[in-house]
């Protein structure tokens, strides 16, 4: 008998059962009738049936067992073979918590794999050869807490990756090969505590590649190759309390390079710092723990003010010189009671000594000849002898520098005017920015087919020939930046497989350059910002299917066609903010099912219309329309978008009210602030909407006069507006500020037509007659910020 005539049977006893005895009793005995379904374990794994735990470990097994009991919780697969994650492979057990994956030769997770995994809380894929994190790998698992990808292949973090994770905590990502971390890559990680990038070949973080992760508190990025503090995406990252980049190959901090307000512990070891400026941490108050050991340092001013919370400072295994420009620092450190750890690597008699034994009188110079000996005698001693060998060879053109470790090769500003030929083709990042090339030629990197990232930002570049990359089979970054190029030839990406990712920002582009981008199928990122486009034309986009997102700010676009963006449907990301549109391109959008971000800051858009984002209806999420001189915005203007919206940016306009924001049922982010906000009964549904929601408004007062900076929550007129009664009281025991206006006129309740235009009339005469937007936006924006 089969195993599904068994079952059949089994059922068919059952309904036999309950129809003969329907009493409880019945039922009763019915739940002590084994469940042979509780007995089904895979032949090759170990089952306990009292915790759900089901192992499976190192059995050679090439897919996930077929047999396992649905109500499995913990399952452990380590050391298997299963290649590939196919969609939905776990959908047969629904209620697994924990599930372990290392060591199984996973090279894909395909879209969708983990999908039906709504409990699992820990998840870990360690130690196989992942190398892309597609945008819906990791979708479904809604409650993950851990995630572990650590000693893989990583190179490349699709958009949008991580954004189903809304409860994962740790994430760790270390020891992968991960060059560059796109713009918002880790976006959606709302609760995100800890995040791991250790080991891995960073050597650039743009400003954006971390932003959102508001409720990170430590973040790892040691053992990378970052040759800079950078300070513009960490001062995105607020509560940060510990900050670890030792072994970095940075040689010097900057004033105020380290801007985290929240931070305690940083660690700065092993890198190559030879010096810094006293101000590097003074934007960092509450910095405790600074571990500076094993660099380069021979000598360290004091620390500016700013510091005052510093505690420890390591500067064990720097060659530091206990003589008299220590003395400062020494000084300082016994009046702020800061620990140092170290010793003094010189002079002689002091060598090996503690720094925290030497005292400020001792810290003494020799004469200055004696010194000059000294150094001499000292440089002759640390520098190598110049016939000793590179311990790694690798091929590399005259005036550049290749590392054969980190496949890394660079001829960074070295005036080259042609592209350099005879590396190493194993090179994996080769930078070539800043030198004189005008052109590239066709066929310029031959043989170069494992670049991952090819740098050739400030290049003078005019012009790219047809198939100049040809051959560049593994090229996932091409950065032409900060070039001089106006045209683009249809031919000129020819070639690139995987090229996901084109930087061509601040060239010379007056118009969109069509057609080069259909022989990249794989584009993923198009950046295009700082250039001087000055319209959308019909189909500019055909051929570039894959793109997600569009970065077009800085530009002159006063004209979007309606089929300006037909071709690229799956966009998701389209930056349009900075141009000169005059109006929401709403035609364009048409199609644009998917677009789930968009930014129209600083146009001069006056009017928002109705229904404007209609056709973004099922899609959009954040929505970015601040600093436009926006005047008005329909009733409906947001028809459609309410229940997705979940971020709206309008700060820095001239509305005096907005639309009815109840529809907004999922927002989580807004922004009014810096708008002539009237206080008045039409504001009532903003005033009751603010009284529903548990959001940050920042929305104020503007007028009338006697209400000018007061927060919109905070003002007692709507009370007495129709249907405002339901608000709550004033406290009771405020104490109120001295200067408060006195209650002598009337309260301007519910007012209505000649006050309110004369109210107007007075605030466009303070104004002038000027009526330019950013004029009138300033002086409105600095009268608001003077009061708040
Ligand atoms: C798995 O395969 C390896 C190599 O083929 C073999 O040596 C080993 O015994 C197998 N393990 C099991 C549990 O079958
Ligand atoms: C564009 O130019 C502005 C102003 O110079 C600058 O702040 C911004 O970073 C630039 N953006 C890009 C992507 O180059």
């Amino acid at each position: 008998m089969g195993l599904r005539q068994l079952h059949l049977l089994q059922d068919l006893l059952q309904q036999m059962f309950f129809q003969m005895c329907p009493h409880l009793l019945c039922f009763l005995l019915l739940l002590c009738v084994p469940d042979t379904h509780s007995a089904k374990c895979p032949e090759q794994c170990v089952c306990d049936q009292i915790q759900l735990t089901v192992t499976c470990n190192s059995k050679n097994l090439t897919h996930i067992p077929p047999t396992l009991d649905e109500i499995t919780v913990k399952l452990d697969l380590r050391g298997n073979d299963i290649q590939e994650l196919p969609s939905g492979a776990f959908k047969h057990t629904p209620y697994l918590t924990h599930l372990s994956l290392q060591r199984c030769n996973v090279r894909r997770v395909k879209e969708g794999a983990f999908r039906g995994l709504g409990r699992l809380v820990f998840l870990n894929l360690a130690n196989n050869n992942i190398d892309i994190l597609y945008q819906e790998s990791f979708d479904g698992l809604s409650s993950l807490k851990q995630l572990l990808i650590d000693r893989n292949r990583v190179e490349e973090i699709q958009p949008g990756a991580f954004s189903q994770l809304g409860f994962l905590n740790l994430l760790s990502l270390t020891h992968n090969q991960l060059v560059y971390i796109p713009n918002m890559a880790f976006q959606g990680l709302q609760n995100i505590k800890w995040l791991r990038l250790s080991h891995n070949s960073l050597n650039y973080l743009d400003t954006e590649a971390l932003a959102g992760l508001f409720t990170l508190t430590r973040l790892s990025l040691d053992h990378n190759e970052l040759q800079f503090f950078p300070t513009e995406t960490m001062t995105r990252l607020p509560g940060v309390t510990r900050l670890d980049l030792s072994y970095n190959p940075m040689t010097y901090l900057g004033e105020e390079v380290v801007s985290m307000k929240k931070l305690t512990h940083l660690f700065m070891d092993h890198m190559s710092l030879q010096d810094l400026d006293p101000t590097a941490f003074s934007k960092s108050s509450k910095l405790v723990h600074l571990d500076l050991g094993h660099n380069q340092l021979r000598v360290l001013q004091p620390f500016s003010e700013g510091t005052s919370s510093l505690a420890r400072l390591n500067l064990a295994g720097n060659p530091l010189s206990c003589n008299c420009y220590l003395r400062p620092l020494r000084e300082w450190s016994i009046r702020n009671k800061v620990k140092l750890l170290g010793t003094c690597g010189g002079p002689a008699h002091l060598s090996g000594e503690s720094l925290e034994a030497v005292y400020p009188p001792e810290l003494r110079c020799q004469s200055q000849e004696a010194m000059l000996r000294a150094e001499r005698e000292e440089a002759a001693r640390i520098t190598p002898p110049p016939t000793q060998e590179p311990k790694n060879k690798v091929k590399c053109p005259a005036n550049c520098a290749c590392e054969a470790d980190t496949h890394h090769s660079s001829c960074e500003n070295r005036a080259h005017t042609k592209v350099p030929q005879g590396f190493s083709p194993g090179t994996r990042l080769l930078d070539l920015r800043g030198n004189h090339f005008h052109f590239i030629a066709s066929s310029s990197f031959p043989g170069m087919t494992q670049v991952v990232s090819l740098h050739l930002q400030r290049c003078k570049i005019v012009e790219v020939e047809d198939g100049a990359f040809s051959g560049m089979k593994g090229l996932i970054y091409l950065y032409l930046s900060e070039n001089d190029l106006s045209s683009l030839s249809p031919g000129a990406f020819k070639g690139l497989p995987q090229l996901t990712y084109l930087h061509l920002e601040k060239n010379r582009f007056t118009g969109f350059p069509r057609g080069a981008f259909s022989l990249v199928p794989s584009l993923l990122a198009l950046h295009l910002e700082n250039n001087s486009i000055s319209r959308l034309e019909p189909d500019v986009l055909l051929g570039a299917g894959s793109l997600r997102s569009l970065y077009l700010t800085g530009n002159a676009i006063g004209n979007v066609s309606p089929r300006a963006l037909e071709g690229a449907e799956d966009l998701d990301t389209l930056h349009l903010g900075g141009n000169k549109l005059k109006e929401v391109p709403t035609e364009a959008f048409s199609k644009m099912g998917s677009l789930r971000e968009l930014r129209l800051s600083g146009n001069t858009i006056r009017w928002v219309g109705p229904n404007a984002f209609r056709p973004l209806e099922r899609s959009l999420k954040e929505l970015y329309l601040d600093n436009m001189g926006l005047e008005k915005m329909s009733q409906s203007s947001l028809a459609g978008v309410g229940p997705g919206l979940r971020s709206l940016f309008l700060e820095g306009n001239l509305l005096e009210e907005v639309p009815d924001l109840h529809p907004l049922s999922s927002l989580e982010v807004i922004n009014l602030a810096h708008n002539p906000l009237m206080c008045d009964c039409p504001l009532l549904p903003l005033r009751m909407w603010i009284e529903k929601v548990n959001l940050k408004v920042r929305a104020t007062c503007a007028n009338p006069p006697e209400l000018i900076g007061r927060r919109v929550k905070d003002v007692q007129v709507f009370r007495a507006c129709p249907g405002g009664e339901s608000l709550p009281p004033p406290p009771t025991v405020t104490p109120k500020p001295a200067k408060a206006p006195k209650a002598t006129k009337p309260k301007p309740m519910h007012l209505k037509g000649p006050r309110r235009v004369k109210m107007l009339k007075a605030k466009r005469r303070k104004q002038g007659s000027n009526t330019k937007p950013t004029t009138a936006k300033k002086t409105t924006k600095r009268q608001t910020m003077e009061l708040i």
